[in-house]
């Protein structure tokens, strides 16, 4: 038997070749799409960590081996932070640039400890699209501005981590964090 062509819809005429057969078809689709939304929500609501369990995990890090011009990673909730003595000069560096000169300005005080301007820590994930840039790993290429340096798209980030050159929107984030004494820092 020959489907029947629906003609009397201003949206389903018969030019367009729909059947009423399709359309049913792609109404009870529709259907269910919606249905299939409406479970995902509250499964995705349940798999999100609450708040009071994401604030409680944090990272303690004992920083005593890091000599300057050093840095170690560690991981905290699953990324990769960029925990940095930096030299002198490094801090010298940092903070002969112009502010107003940078594309997210922030002073390398605004971006470390009052008293620990030396400790810079930052996350290890590039602001692009997330890569980890190199600079903190023994030998690693630290970029032109001899901070770090991500290979994805061609980030350069300085020695206040501050993005300099590259796509990247913005400086490595600074996670919160605290010294509980000289030698060990709580990230989170
Ligand atoms: S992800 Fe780092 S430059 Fe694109």
């Amino acid at each position: 038997m020959a489907e029947e062509t629906v003609t009397d819809s201003p949206d389903l005429g018969a030019g367009d070749g729909v059947r009423r057969r399709d359309f049913i078809n792609i109404a009870a689709v529709s259907a269910a799409g919606v249905a299939g939304v409406s479970i995902l929500v509250p499964l995705i609501s349940q798999m999100a960590p609450s708040a009071d369990v994401l604030a409680a995990s944090s990272t303690e890090v004992d920083i005593s081996a890091v000599q300057p011009g050093q840095a170690i990673k560690a991981v905290f909730r699953k990324q990769p932070v960029f925990i940095r003595n930096l030299t002198p000069a490094e801090i010298a560096q940092a903070n002969k640039v112009p502010v107003t000169s940078l594309r997210d300005p922030q002073t390398l005080a605004e971006r470390t400890k009052e008293g620990k301007e030396n400790w810079l820590i930052t996350m290890g994930v590039c602001t692009h699209l997330g890569c980890v840039p190199l600079g903190a790993g023994e030998g690693e290429t630290k970029g032109e501005f001899g901070g770090y340096f991500c290979p994805c798209h061609g980030s350069h980030y300085d020695t206040a981590a501050r993005i300099r050159k590259g796509p990247a929107p913005s400086n490595l984030e600074v996670p919160e964090y605290e010294f509980m004494s000289d030698t060990v820092v709580k990230i989170g």
